[in-house]
């Protein structure tokens, strides 16, 4: 990033849909126990979509409100990290756009799972850095449950939709809200750990029908566990040296709210105290690209997170992806 030009952070907006999914429903629908599901990741309900509602309707909502709390109405570039885009082309940002009434502004999605977001964060912060956009407006946004097997217990318990984003403005290295360094990577050699094995061009030119079950998400949840412990610590501290700060520095980790005990793992591993991990997936359960958006709105709602707080954020995701960032909480109201 220019030494003379940092993306600054400037909006948070987030939205969830109304609809509660408890996990005394999920019990109904499947061999499962609100006991099991709390003690194994620290979900209590999920919000989930209406027939008919899609991510785009979700990105549209966190979107204006992000703006709102920014304090403007339009912005030069629309980055949306997505799983779970309207349709598998084109891409759900140009719509999105449209309807926040930026017709004609660049958008694009971006796909990482769950590290959606700090990619799509990254990506921002190089279009303003590079002096290409002046302000981009970061979303991440899901509808899970779209893709989940019903009939899976496992993917079921945990994901939800929601979403979240964030304003970035051309600023000052340093100044309060100034996000970097990163820490992005991935392996592909593991993508067969989360995968949806059908619907995409590796099925369709195989000229095979999808075997039932094949369009949704499958994931090997305990191998996926260790990874994603295991990548976000070494992540995290990555870009801890890169920014010459030590876990004592930290004073709010936003992880992706993948599993509780995988948070507090990590936290853990970096000598993070418990009360310095923000956790919001009681209510929400794990909302992929649009966890951490959703854990900092949380977070700053309930007085936790405050201006001149340091942050590090860190995700993990299919792919497998990975990515950390780091910044200084500034003064402004989510919405
Ligand atoms: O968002 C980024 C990517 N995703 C993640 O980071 C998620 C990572 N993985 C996890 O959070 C955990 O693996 C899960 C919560 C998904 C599963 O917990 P686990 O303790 O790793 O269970 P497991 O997958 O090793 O399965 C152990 C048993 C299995 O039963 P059998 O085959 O031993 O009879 C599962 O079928 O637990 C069973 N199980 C359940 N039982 C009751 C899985 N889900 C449930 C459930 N209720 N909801």
């Amino acid at each position: 990033m220019s030494r003379s030009r940092a993306a600054v952070l400037s909006g948070l907006g987030s939205w969830l849909p109304p609809r509660v999914v408890t996990n005394e429903d999920l019990s109904r629908r499947f061999d499962t126990s609100d006991e099991w599901i709390r003690s194994r990741t620290g979900i209590a309900q999920r919000h989930v979509v209406d027939p008919g509602v899609a991510t785009g309707d979700l990105a549209h909502e966190a979107g204006l409100r992000a703006l709102k709390s920014a304090g403007t109405d339009s912005v030069d570039a629309v980055v949306l990290a997505t799983t779970t885009p309207d349709h598998l082309s084109p891409a759900t940002a140009p719509d999105v756009a449209a309807r926040l009434g930026m017709g004609g502004t660049a958008a694009f999605d971006v796909a990482a799972v769950c590290s959606g977001f700090v990619y799509a964060l990254a990506t921002g912060a190089g279009l303003i850095a590079s002096g290409i956009a002046d302000s981009v407006l970061i979303i991440g946004a899901e509808t899970f449950t779209t893709i989940v097997d019903p009939a899976d217990r496992s993917t079921s318990s945990i994901f939800g939709d929601g979403a979240g984003a964030v304003v970035l403005r051309a600023g000052e290295p340093g100044e309060p809200g100034a996000v970097g360094p990163f820490d992005l990577g991935s392996d592909g050699s593991l993508a067969h750990l989360l995968v949806i094995p059908a619907g995409g061009a590796r099925q369709r030119s195989s000229g095979r029908e999808p075997e039932p079950g094949d369009t949704y998400f499958h994931m090997q949840g305990s191998q996926v566990y260790k990874h994603a412990v295991l990548r976000m610590t070494e992540s995290a501290r990555r870009v801890l040296a890169a920014a010459g700060l030590g876990a004592g520095d930290i004073d709010r980790f936003v992880g992706h709210q993948a599993n509780l005990r995988i948070l507090d793992s990590v936290a853990e591993r970096l000598g993070i105290p418990l009360d310095h991990r923000v956790t919001n997936i009681a209510d929400v359960g794990n909302t992929a690209a649009a966890s951490i958006p959703l854990a900092l709105a949380d977070a700053a709602a309930r007085g936790e997170l405050r201006p001149g707080h340091r942050v590090l954020a860190g995700a993990f995701g299919g792919g497998l992806t990975w990515g950390s960032c780091l910044f200084q909480w500034p003064d402004i109201t989510p919405v």
